[in-house]
């Protein structure tokens, strides 16, 4: 997934920490198509965790110093790509068990929720918050 100028928020460190997301998913990408993703995986999971920890809050921050008319949609979206990704970390386990079975699976299921989030989320939610703090931060 290539990173446009259309999937820009308008405010650079959201901006910026969204391209960190992006070439990770990128990298999950290439790891599935050379067929090594059940080594990827796990370092894929544990960025997100602490991506979404960090990011998430970031944005959460500036919405509530900004009095963010729509703080709490916003917000449940967060939360729920938080459990929709502990679904699928639940499974992980099993893979570095020592067989990994599923791990192609995963990784495409992983894959698959980060490029929804993009499409639903980053350039569709978040861009309506950017244009929100455009000319407050
Ligand atoms: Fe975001
Ligand atoms: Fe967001």
């Amino acid at each position: 997934m290539e990173w446009t100028q259309a999937l820009s928020v308008g405010v650079d460190i959201i901006d910026e920490q969204h391209k960190e997301l992006f070439d990770k998913i990128n990298s999950l990408v290439e790891a599935i198509k050379s067929h090594t993703c059940k080594y990827k995986i796990g370092d894929v999971m544990q960025f997100l965790e602490d991506y979404v920890v960090f990011h998430f809050g970031e944005e959460e921050k500036y919405m509530r110093r900004f009095d963010y008319p729509e703080y709490r949609a916003h917000r449940q979206q967060h939360d729920q790509f938080w459990e929709n990704l502990q679904k699928i970390k639940k499974q992980l386990p099993k893979i570095e068990g020592g067989k990994k079975p599923g791990s192609y699976d995963l990784s495409v299921e992983t894959n698959q929720l980060v490029v929804d989030w993009i499409l639903e989320h980053i350039a569709q939610i978040d861009k309506k918050l950017g244009a929100y703090l455009k000319d407050k931060v």
